[in-house]
């Protein structure tokens, strides 16, 4: 061995992982996680209130008349966000059995797709397709007949009428101008029912963005009382997935790219990392990642008590999701992110 390289083997082990972690621009420049702000959307919820509602357990969100909520989307398109994703608030006199509502052209949502239309931003309109936010009983679906006397067994959404109904839904949506229907009831077939009924009415276009692989979590609280989509009674076991099921994923997966996904998501987020990572290794059409609300929420609780630093966090936790694998994050840090990164 030389003088040289036995020089040099003696200075590696200390020297060598510093190295390019001396100067903010060394770290910066190898680095190989980046957040690109064409790849975030933002979550907003509009209904028929006259004035912005904020969330209480959401800080910064609130609830948008039909007006804000196409303000605010121009407001943040001209700042550089490209992806939103809508949500329906519904009053109780509009929900009824089967959430028929979300397909009515006065549903908020549906006014603010049509008006981003008009307005011809270059913005990707996300409609969420689901029937939680216009059913009576809250549930994600029709229910099977008479469930709601047999005590709320949580598998009581009936599957195979439910699809019909999002096949209307999403059509309606597409021709109110959503570029992309996200299908987020968990419905088995709903891909290939949603992209049927859609080729059917002419919106061969429209692309679906499947909630593919989204478990039934704890952290959609926040989100409940946004959305105002909570359930009367029983849970979403029955057709949200069980998360101390490892490896399921890959069936719900293969189903929805099956049935002609154009893109899927993981849902929740920063607690599924190692799904995210499995789902991006599997498939080559783009991965969303939702970090939900109450990922959300407790980062802005333990910021509130001087725990963490909210934005170091925030963006630790979006790195995170991204290296993981996701290529578009659905995230309500969206505007904070565009002046942060
Ligand atoms: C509706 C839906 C939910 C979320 C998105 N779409 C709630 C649920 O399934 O109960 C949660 C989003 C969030 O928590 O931020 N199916």
């Amino acid at each position: 061995m030389s003088d040289h390289s036995k020089t040099r083997n003696d200075s590696t082990p200390r020297q060598r992982l510093r190295r390019l972690r001396r100067t903010p621009a060394l770290r910066d420049a190898v680095r190989d996680t980046t957040i690109p702000i064409d790849g975030l959307i933002y979550p907003l919820f509009v209904g028929e209130m006259e004035q912005p509602i904020p969330v209480a357990s959401m800080p910064g969100v609130s609830q948008w008349p039909v007006q804000d909520a196409v303000q605010t989307i121009k407001d943040l398109s001209r700042d550089g966000l490209r992806q939103f994703i809508l949500f329906g608030v519904t009053p109780d006199s509009k929900k009824n059995a089967t959430g028929s509502y979300a397909a009515d052209p006065d549903a908020p949502v549906n006014r603010v797709l049509q008006s981003v239309r008009d307005a011809g931003l270059d913005v990707v309109m996300h409609a969420d397709l689901c029937f939680c936010e216009y059913t009576d009983h809250g549930h994600c679906g029709v229910l099977i007949d008479g469930a709601e006397c047999t005590g709320g067994d949580p598998s009581v959404v009936d599957n195979d009428r439910t699809l019909a109904n999002l096949g209307q839904a999403a059509a309606a949506q597409a021709s109110f101008g959503a570029d992309v229907v996200a299908p987020s009831g968990m419905m088995d077939g709903m891909v290939a029912a949603i992209r049927g009924a859609l080729d059917d009415a002419g919106h061969q276009q429209t692309a679906i963005l499947s909630y593919a692989v989204k478990y039934a979590s704890n952290f959609y609280g926040p989100f409940r009382d946004a959305g105002e989509g909570g359930m009367r009674f029983g849970d979403r076991r029955g057709y949200q997935m069980d998360f101390r099921r490892g490896r399921e994923w890959c069936t719900e997966l293969l189903a929805d790219l099956d049935e002609g996904a154009d893109m899927v998501m993981v849902k929740p987020a920063a607690a599924y990392l190692d799904v995210i990572k499995g789902v991006r290794e599997t498939c080559d059409v783009p991965v969303a990642a939702y970090h939900v609300s109450g990922e959300y929420a407790m980062l802005h609780a333990a910021a509130d008590r001087g725990w963490l630093d909210l934005k170091e966090a925030a963006l630790e936790t979006t790195y995170a999701i991204r290296r993981a694998g996701a290529d578009l994050i659905v995230t309500y840090f969206a505007p904070d992110l565009i002046k942060w990164l």
